[in-house]
Order: structure tokens, then C-alpha cells, then sequence
């Protein structure tokens, strides 16, 4: 359960980034900027379920602090700069720039995910109420 709401939201953020890629490429800059907004939103709100919600959660029922949960931390903190610098090559209008950070954080992500999918979403399943979580982290905003 844990693991399908967030899996979903990661499959949603991927198909908004497709869309600002092609809105970037055709120099639709009005586009890209609507669906860019959507995307980084939609991302760091993602970002703040696990951090504010889930690690927290997990670190304190199993006292693993410093492990995998440590790792996502500092690879969001990486996502989150890459996100700001095609935020400034958007507003420049730079769209190569934007592609190649696009691109950095999208092999980022890919792989950050897929450590989430495989490992760290069951291990969470495993430690803590599921519904609980789910519940918490549909309340951010
Ligand atoms: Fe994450
Ligand atoms: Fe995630």
C-alpha cells in the first residue's frame, strides 16, 4: 500500500517530465513553463511525503537512522538543486542547459526510485502501519 501510492507518484511525475521535455525541445516556452511548475510541485511535494512523513517513521520503529533512509535524503537534496538550475535555464530560455539537467536528474531519479521500489518501500511496509502512513502523507500540501 505504502509502496503503490508512492510508486504511483513517481509514475505521474515521470509522464508530466516527458511532456515539459517535448514542450522544451519545441521552444514552447509558455508550455514548458505550466507544465515545468507541475512537475518540480509534484516532485518536492513527493519529496516532503518521504521526509517529513515516512523516514521519520521508519527511523524511529527501527532505529536505523543512518542507513538507506540517509541516502534518500542527500539524493532529494541532489534532485532539488538540479530542479533549480532548469528553473533558471527555463527562465533563460537556455534549452540546452535545461535538457542536460533535465536529463541528470531524470538518471537520478530513475535510480533513486528504483531503490525506493525494491528496498526501502517494503522495508517500511514491513515496520509500520500502512493506512497510517498513507493517511499522513496524503495530508500535505
Ligand atoms: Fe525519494
Ligand atoms: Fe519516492
Amino acid at each position: 500500500m505504502i509502496g503503490q501510492y508512492l510508486t504511483e507518484e513517481h509514475r505521474e511525475c515521470d509522464e508530466i517530465y516527458a511532456k515539459v521535455e517535448k514542450a522544451v525541445s519545441q521552444e514552447n516556452w509558455e508550455e514548458a513553463q505550466k507544465l515545468f511548475e507541475e512537475f518540480a510541485d509534484k516532485t518536492i511535494l513527493h519529496f516532503r511525503k518521504e521526509e517529513e512523513v515516512l523516514f521519520p517513521a521508519f527511523e524511529e520503529k527501527t532505529g536505523i537512522t543512518m542507513g538507506p533512509t540517509q541516502v534518500m535524503r542527500y539524493e532529494h537534496a541532489q534532485a532539488r538543486d538540479l530542479i533549480d538550475k532548469m528553473a533558471q535555464a527555463l527562465k533563460d530560455k537556455d534549452k540546452d542547459t535545461f535538457l542536460s539537467a533535465g536529463e541528470s536528474l531524470m538518471i537520478l531519479i530513475q535510480q533513486h526510485n528504483m531503490k525506493e521500489e525494491q528496498i526501502l518501500y517494503p522495508m517500511t511496509e514491513q515496520h509500520l502501519d500502512p493506512e497510517e502512513m498513507v493517511a499522513k502523507m496524503s495530508e500535505l500540501k
